[in-house]
């Protein structure tokens, strides 16, 4: 009987321990905040919208309820499996990894929204540079990306919304809001 709480306990750590360290432990983004990043995001139709560190899935939700297309990464077992569950009415219209979005291509997303540790956010910013396409929209919570220049800020929500190629202070004089 022992084996079994050792399991949970063990379970119960890793899965606090291991985003934590990774990134940022889980914590749920409220109705509000999300409804303010998708409006931020400007889906257009046909755009894959991808939430790093996806969680338990319910802002992959409230995105698929708008008719996106999204991806979700999820570096912890337990919530990657819930956030599947979560999505499964959504056939073709939702992906969900189970990863390390830091070895993972984002390439193909067209907005990126995230929910993270500063330490999280500061380590993205190359990756995103690098990986994401011109044009693409960057929405964050709470995080502001460290040398970028945000196109909106929901300063009640706290909410920072980046746009690829118009993010770099030195090339991009005016703020466009
Ligand atoms: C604050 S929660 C945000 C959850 C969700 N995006 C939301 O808005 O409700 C952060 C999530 O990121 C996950 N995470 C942390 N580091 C990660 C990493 N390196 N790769 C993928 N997921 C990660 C955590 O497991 C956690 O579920």
């Amino acid at each position: 009987m022992w084996w079994i709480f050792a399991a949970l306990i063990g379970g119960s750590c890793l899965s606090v321990l291991l985003p934590a360290f990774a990134g940022g432990a889980w914590s749920p983004t409220k109705a509000e905040v999300m409804h303010s990043m998708l409006e931020r995001a400007r889906l257009m139709p046909g755009e894959t919208l991808w939430d790093l560190g996806a969680g338990d899935g319910r802002f992959l939700v409230a995105a698929l309820q708008r008719g996106a297309m999204v991806v979700g990464v999820e570096i912890d077992p337990v919530r990657w499996f819930i956030c599947c569950l979560r999505c499964r009415g959504f056939k073709g219209q939702a992906r969900v990894v189970r990863g390390n979005m830091f070895n993972i291509s984002l390439e193909e997303a067209d907005v990126v929204t995230f929910y993270l540790s500063q330490a999280a956010a500061d380590r993205l910013r190359d990756k995103l540079e690098q990986e994401l396409k011109q044009g693409a929209r960057v929405v964050s919570y709470r995080r502001p990306i460290p040398g970028w220049r945000s196109s909106q800020i929901d300063e009640q929500n706290r909410v920072f919304v980046y746009v690829i190629g118009e993010h770099d202070p030195g090339e991009t004089r005016e703020c466009l809001e």
